[in-house]
């Protein structure tokens, strides 16, 4: 299977929507160019309608976009608003006992949460967590697994107006600690641990570890039991979901919050070592949320709407948590992984749940492939009409399988391309209006201004490629890094003097004007969809007390996308093949407990010295050379020392 840039340039396939789609879709031909023109017209009266038309307001606004204080955009200003409001309250009336909550945990048993259900548990959680002091701006850690409960949580933070960060329950207990100390978070909303592949996974224990070593900011936790592994309780720290909620009101009225008040942090990686918390507002985030999932993924009352995300990541924020319950829609949640108890797992959970839009990632979908056709076949696909992906750019191969053999052949591909800063799909098709390339994500929603971009910010035409820029600000963009405004100008708009919002991506424009994302400009990794930054990675091998050194690179991998090369100077030199394999055994490990298993180096090669120009600089192309087996004749007489090449050139 290839997975190269090149197979993408090549690609000439068009699939535009089907007669029977277009006819029933919300986006047809006149609606998106009514929107498209508006959005030209009166850019911010264009997005102060929407905001008006899909969300309710305790208090209109009368400022659309406030500009004064650019890159710190804030709009909708002075309107009121709840998220929790908008995603329960406002649909009890028609909706009170249709699903929200479809559940499937990782042993197959399932269950049901209504509209009705799904607010009680929310106000339950909400008054316990005011009992427990946490008020309006304090932060709240959750660390759960992927069960109704994390979404109960997070609903019961934005109703109080408390400002949730959710660590990715693969997170380590160091990552949890930084995260928790960047945060000053207050309470900790955890589970004993959780199921996965028929196992057994611990949360609570990282919990207990990650407040010994720090964490002082934290005066209570909560801890839902779910696999009922012993656990420690610390008496007047820990508190059990169940009693903490006994005796609780299943009312708790909405606290009504600035459209700028903050309704999450997460945390995410860039080029240097510390990760940054994306700073998300609460009015600007729930539209964009809301619209993509009536846009680009057609949602409409009869649908069930599986996202395979976990809620760790911003895809689980978007669409599982906030998108399709702001649009009253049913949602399934599931728990297990994709390959357990075999890999047509996801195929029976989209039968039995009797799934109409489907989302995931390409490396779960190239996974998956690998399995054959034979699997899914097995199972009755057929209530499904629209297919997503997100995370990394699709190979086409890929693309046509998820297309023939899970859709059909009938079903459009949303390929979507975001960030964890742009809070909901930018570049993305409208499928009863795009015609489909496969591996493009196609052209910028309605509203949202992106371009391509040379060296000089010049704005490319169609068939060039460059910098992926975003021009105007759009309402579910990041307002700053948590804590550090200077990083959040220096990160996003220092390149191009604040013109542009710089995405990271390169991208290529088509002559028919779609985007081809093509990669990271920066030192970030997408490895399955999860980004990883190097240098994070890099400090966490170089705290090992064995390490001197060490520099990270991807090299492109079949499922993965791309995969971890490190390459490691020690302190000790070791001789032995058997001490080498010992220590890279040792190495992956201590960056699983560093940061999580999902940063484990897939390989590690040793060496006296890294590859330095005279004047000191890390010479990373050659060492992602390396790391893709290439042949290093070419020159390489800019390197202090061109020998220590041939030794990283041994695998271990
Ligand atoms: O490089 C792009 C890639 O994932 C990055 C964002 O990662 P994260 O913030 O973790 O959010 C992932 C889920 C939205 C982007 O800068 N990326 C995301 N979607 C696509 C993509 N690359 C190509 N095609 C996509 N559809």
């Amino acid at each position: 299977m290839s997975h190269t840039i090149e197979s993408i340039l090549t690609e000439n396939r068009v699939f535009p929507p089907s007669e029977a789609f277009k006819a029933q879709a919300t986006i047809n031909d006149a609606k998106y160019q009514e929107l498209k023109d508006k959005a030209e017209t009166d850019y911010v009266g264009f997005w102060s309608d929407l905001a008006r038309e899909k969300l309710s307001w305790s208090k209109d606004f009368s400022v659309g976009l406030d500009d004064s204080k650019a890159p710190f955009y804030k709009w909708f200003t002075d309107g009121e608003l709840n998220a929790s409001y908008n995603c329960i309250d406002r649909h009890l009336e028609e909706k009170e006992y249709k699903n929200a909550i479809i559940f499937e945990a990782d042993d197959g048993s399932t269950e049901t949460y209504t509209y009705k259900d799904l607010h009680d548990e929310v106000c339950r959680l909400a008054n316990a967590l005011v009992a427990k002091g946490v008020e309006k701006g304090d932060r709240v850690i959750i660390y759960m697994p992927m069960i109704p409960q994390a979404v109960f949580a997070m609903q019961a933070c934005a109703r109080i107006g408390a400002i949730h960060s959710i660590v990715f329950g693969g997170f380590s207990a160091e990552a949890l600690k930084d995260r928790i100390e960047d945060a000053g978070a207050k309470m900790v909303i955890t589970a004993d641990g959780g199921f996965r592949g028929g196992k057994t996974v611990a949360l609570k224990n990282a919990v207990d570890e990650a407040l010994e070593k720090g964490g002082r900011s934290v005066e209570s936790v909560i801890v839902y039991e779910r696999t009922k592994q012993a656990v420690k309780m610390k008496a007047g720290r820990d508190i059990t979901w169940n009693d903490a909620i006994a005796g609780m009101s299943n009312y708790h009225h909405a606290v009504m919050v600035n459209a700028e008040h903050p309704l999450f942090l997460l945390y995410t990686s860039g080029s240097t070592g510390k990760p940054k918390g994306i700073q998300h507002s609460t009015g600007g985030y729930l539209l964009n949320a809301h619209l993509t999932n009536e846009w680009v993924f057609d949602l409409k009352n009869d649908d069930v709407f599986w996202c395979t995300a976990d809620v760790g990541w911003i895809t689980g924020h978007t669409y599982v948590a906030y998108g399709p319950l702001s649009m009253g829609m049913t949602i399934v949640m599931f728990e297990g992984v994709p390959t357990y108890p075999d890999a047509g797992r996801f195929w029976k959970v989209c039968q039995d749940h009797a799934v109409t839009v489907f989302y995931t990632a390409p490396t779960a979908i190239r996974a998956l492939m690998k399995f054959g056709s034979d699997l899914p076949k097995q199972y009755d696909l057929s209530k499904l009409r629209l297919l997503g992906t997100v995370g990394e750019p699709i190979n086409p191969e890929a693309w046509i399988w998820y297309h023939d053999v899970i859709g059909r052949g009938e079903c459009p591909i949303v390929d979507t391309w975001w960030q964890t800063e742009t809070g909901a799909h930018m570049i993305a098709p409208l499928p009863g209006v795009t015609a489909l390339k496969p591996g493009s994500c196609t052209k910028p929603l309605p509203g949202i201004d992106a371009h391509i971009v040379d060296e000089e910010g010049t704005e490319l035409t169609h068939g060039e490629g460059g910098y992926l820029v975003i021009r105007k600000p759009w309402p579910s963009m990041v307002r700053t890094i948590w804590n550090d405004d200077a990083r959040f100008v220096e990160t996003y708009f220092a390149m191009f003097k604040n013109k542009y919002y710089v995405v990271g991506d390169s991208a290529h424009l088509d002559t028919d004007g779609n985007f081809w994302i093509m990669g990271r400009i920066d030192d970030v990794l997408n490895v399955s969809g999860h980004r990883l930054g190097t240098m994070e990675i890099e400090s966490a091998l170089v705290s090992h007390p064995a390490v001197v050194e060490a520099a990270v690179v991807g090299r492109p991998h079949d499922v993965k996308g791309e995969a971890i090369a490190a390459f490691v100077v020690l302190s000790n030199n070791l001789n032995e093949a058997a001490e080498k394999a010992a220590m890279v055994q040792e190495l992956r490990e201590w960056v699983a407990k560093e940061i999580g298993p999902i940063a484990k180096p897939d390989e590690i090669r040793f060496g006296t010295n890294l590859p330095k120009t005279r004047s000191g600089k890390i010479m990373r192309r050659l060492l992602r050379g390396i790391a893709k087996g290439e042949d290093l004749c070419g020159d390489t007489s800019t390197l202090e020392d061109p020998t220590i090449l041939a030794q990283f050139m041994e695998k271990h």
